[in-house]
């Protein structure tokens, strides 16, 4: 059994790339079979995990085909790179920003919506978990796809008032289109990750309190991401583990994935 998760907001640079690498990289510590699929032609995620691989084995990956052109030849395998024991990346190219036009020769929106779950069938199952990191365009092919083949969502939501109507707005879009009009077969939302990016403790407190009144406590991850300097290098560097500061992030990290795994596992009951 695989079990598929998107990690979603409406709005962009929020943590969705950084937690999406990071749950992946900690469930492939934890065992897990886990891919980590890129589907944002930005190709953040890609970037990230390429250089994170670079620190390992300190070679250089190269992937045998652009994301786009597998999905032509309906066939993602080509596109998939090893990154550490236990975790794969489905790499995204520039050129995958053509999916959603390439896609318009389907005339049913719905059967469009539809079509990436096909194009992962071929790959699932060589996986305990995927991680789905998506582009933070509303209403897009690519993020209806990727919600439409999960089992799950984790929302990562920034603790400013701001980016509470993103997260509003993602939580009213999943019921009234992916579940309702898409009917998506499984999807269940895990709950919302609070990330502080602010980095000042009574700011912190107060964003997070505002959160719990808006969202309710049960729906808020008790773990919270604190802004962390450290992250903002993780694009440049890759995930690293040689100091401190690494790994106090990999720690927090870990506890994310553990209470997202505990979620699951209570809604499964
Ligand atoms: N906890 C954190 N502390 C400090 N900086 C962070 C934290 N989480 C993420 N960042 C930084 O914030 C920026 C945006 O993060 P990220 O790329 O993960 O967001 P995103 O939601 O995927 O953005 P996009 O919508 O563009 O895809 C990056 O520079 C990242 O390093
Ligand atoms: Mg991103």
């Amino acid at each position: 059994m695989t079990t598929t998760i998107t990690l979603g907001n409406f709005k962009g640079g929020v943590g969705k790339t950084t937690s999406a690498c990071l749950i992946a990289y900690q469930l492939a510590d934890k065992g897990y079979k886990t891919l980590i699929a890129d589907l944002d032609p930005q190709g953040n995620a890609t970037n990230m995990m390429l250089k994170t691989k670079a620190n390992i084995d300190d070679k250089i990956a190269v992937f045998e085909q652009s994301l786009m052109k597998s999905v032509e030849e309906k066939d993602l395998n080509k596109s998939i790179i090893d990154i550490k024991d236990n975790l794969d990346l489905l790499a995204s190219a520039p050129d995958f920003a053509m999916y959603p036009r390439y896609m318009e020769s389907i005339s049913d929106y719905n059967e469009r919506v539809k079509y990436l779950q096909k194009l992962f069938s071929g790959i699932k199952k060589e996986y305990d978990y995927i991680i789905l990191d998506t582009p933070p365009t509303v209403m897009s092919l690519f993020t209806d796809s990727a919600l439409y083949m999960s089992d799950y969502c984790l929302i990562v939501m920034q603790t400013h008032k701001d980016s509470f109507d993103g997260s509003k707005a993602f939580i009213d879009y999943l019921q009234e289109y992916v579940i309702d009009t898409y009917k998506a077969p499984r999807l269940d939302l895990i709950g919302i990750l609070p990330v502080l990016m602010q980095g000042n403790a009574p700011v912190d407190k107060y964003t997070l309190k505002g959160a719990i009144d808006e969202f309710g406590k049960e729906n808020l991850l008790d773990t919270a991401v604190k802004h962390m300097e450290r992250i903002k290098r993780f694009p440049i560097t890759g995930i690293t583990r040689s100091t401190m500061y690494d790994r106090r992030v990999l720690h927090v990290y870990e506890e994310v994935t553990d209470e997202t795994l505990k979620r699951i596992k209570e809604i499964e009951k």
